[in-house]
């Protein structure tokens, strides 16, 4: 099975209450994005964004400028319907992130929890960084939340690659400076404790 055939069966038959990374709110990215204070029109990404709500708070918030990547077009149709007519709002990219050609230049903010680390090979890391590189503008920001080393090998029943902010920072590269972590016990809606850890990046250098 693909990774796409994956992740399409993983969303056209469970509820997305029900996965495993499933969050009413992803307060800890909220919190940050807010703590930018980017202008209204700022591009503002999420990579492997799934049926997560962090775009409906985005929106709240006044966004004007956003896009949701991911590979599952279920998971893009279940947020589309939930956001109904204000899903127009926003720009619905479905691939690859190790493939999809990103606009150069483009994001004041990528933000992406979850999908880096099921990223397992070093050519996938290695195409994710560069896609991320092309396309955040300089001086443009990166919050990523990861599985720590705390965490469970596997996420979804797929292997994962844990992190620790040196680790991380070295799969972003030089161009990335680390600007804070925090880590954080996620308990899924099967009772599992799993810890994340969550990185924000400035882009210093091109
Ligand atoms: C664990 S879920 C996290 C979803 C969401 N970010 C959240 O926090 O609720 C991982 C997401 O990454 C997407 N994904 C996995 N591999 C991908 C890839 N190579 N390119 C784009 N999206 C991918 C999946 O479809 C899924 O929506």
């Amino acid at each position: 099975m693909s990774q796409k055939e994956y992740w399409e069966q993983v969303y056209s038959t469970r509820l997305a209450e029900k996965l495993g990374w499933y969050r009413p709110h992803l307060e800890t990215s909220m919190s940050w994005i807010k703590e930018l204070d980017l202008d209204a029109d700022a591009p503002i990404i999420d990579v492997g964004g799934g049926a997560s709500t962090l775009i409906d708070d985005l929106l709240d918030e006044g966004c004007e400028s956003l896009a949701v990547l991911d590979i599952s077009d279920s998971a893009l149709a279940n947020s589309r319907k939930r956001l109904g007519r204000q899903a127009d709002l926003v720009m619905w990219l479905s691939g690859d992130i190790t493939t999809y050609a990103l606009p150069p230049n483009r994001f004041e903010l990528w933000h992406d929890r979850a999908l880096l680390h099921f990223l397992t090979e070093a050519e996938q890391q290695e195409a994710y960084r560069s896609n991320l590189l092309n396309a955040v503008k300089p001086a443009g920001h990166v919050i990523i939340g990861v599985f720590s080393h705390e965490a469970p090998p596997k996420c979804s029943g797929l292997p994962v690659q844990r992190y620790d902010s040196e680790q991380l920072s070295n799969t972003l590269g030089k161009q990335f400076e680390l600007v804070r972590q925090h880590k954080e016990t996620h308990i899924t809606p099967g009772d599992v404790e799993q810890m994340y850890l969550y990185c924000q990046f400035r882009r210093i250098a091109n």
